[in-house]
């Protein structure tokens, strides 16, 4: 298959990182929400990352709008009419991720691939929402997605060899490294190294350290580009409190228990960087 169009939907930190790396790859891209305002902020945020290279000289104002020529705002899903891949990356949630599967099964041509960013769903459950369970996948990408090299691809338990062929060469075409992984919890990423942000957070909520010693062992003694608490704001305690919550339930373990005091800051509203606090305080 030429994979020319590409529809993304969800527009938030993911999403938008996605729909970037695609419009540079040259792809034409349909970025989607459910409303114009969540749109356009994407599209603030690839400007915004655009910008960085525009200002590091990787990249001239006139490349700048190129790589939007190729994108394209959406709030109807019916676009996925024009996409010959559609890449969902909305929020972590099980009866959300099926109910747009159906829809997208509904309007996206019959050759169209769909597949989830999802970072810890099964992909065999998504698939089985839609007539064409054998061209769904797993295309799970890192944040932020501009700066992060690895792709996992994970196939669901219909997913054809072509389809996952087809997007291995894909994400390759997004100057991104493919790693194939089998449809459990959590999959290999996050089956990692959530626990290990969990165990952070028991850390801190039995005091045998400050967050900032925490994470200081991490970035010091392990080479960490980030702590694992400051990494859990960056990722968004939502969202690491539900992969917990998906480790805990796929797998039966106890050992997935998802620390209290994650659970607390949930429940506060304190998600991370994007609500202004977490385990730190954000401007
Ligand atoms: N958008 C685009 N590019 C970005 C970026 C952003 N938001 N943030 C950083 N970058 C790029 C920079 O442009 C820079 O690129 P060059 O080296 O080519 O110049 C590079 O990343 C390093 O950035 P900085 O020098 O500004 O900052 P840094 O050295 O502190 O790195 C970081 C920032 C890349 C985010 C680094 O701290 C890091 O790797 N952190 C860990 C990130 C991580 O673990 N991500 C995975 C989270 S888990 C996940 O995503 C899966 C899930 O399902 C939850």
């Amino acid at each position: 298959m030429d994979v020319k169009t590409v529809m993304v939907v969800g527009a938030g930190q993911m999403g938008s990182g996605i729909a970037q790396v695609c419009a540079q790859a040259g792809y034409e891209v349909y970025l989607h929400d459910l409303d114009e305002e969540l749109v356009n902020k994407g599209f603030e945020r690839i400007s915004k990352s655009l910008s960085r290279q525009v200002e590091k000289g990787r990249m001239t104002e006139g490349e700048k709008t190129l790589v939007f020529d190729h994108l394209f705002k959406s709030t109807d899903l019916q676009h996925a009419q024009y996409a010959d891949v559609v890449i969902e990356a909305a929020i972590e949630n099980m009866d959300m991720k099926k109910n747009i599967f159906a829809e997208l099964d509904k309007y996206a041509p019959e050759h169209a691939i769909l597949a989830t960013n999802t970072s810890s769903l099964p992909i065999t459950e998504i698939a089985a929402a839609t007539a064409r369970p054998e061209k769904v996948i797993g295309m799970h990408f890192m944040n932020p997605v501009p700066a992060m090299k690895l792709v996992e691809i994970i196939r669901g338990l219909a997913t054809a060899e072509d389809v996952y062929k087809e997007i291995e060469a894909m994400a390759v075409n997004l100057h991104k490294t493919p790693v194939e992984v089998n449809d459990f919890p959590g999959f290999v990423s996050n089956r990692i190294l959530m626990p290990m942000i969990n165990e952070a957070a028991y850390t801190l909520y039995e005091g045998v350290a400050t967050k900032e010693s925490v994470d200081r062992v991490l970035k010091l003694g392990m080479n960490h580009p980030m702590g694992p608490l400051e990494l859990a704001d960056f990722i968004g305690l939502d969202t690491c409190l539900y992969i917990m919550e998906t480790l805990h339930e796929g797998f039966g373990d106890d050992k997935y228990r998802p620390c209290p005091l994650l659970r607390k800051y949930v429940k506060a509203g304190w998600l991370g960087k994007k609500s202004g606090r977490g385990f730190y305080l954000y401007d």
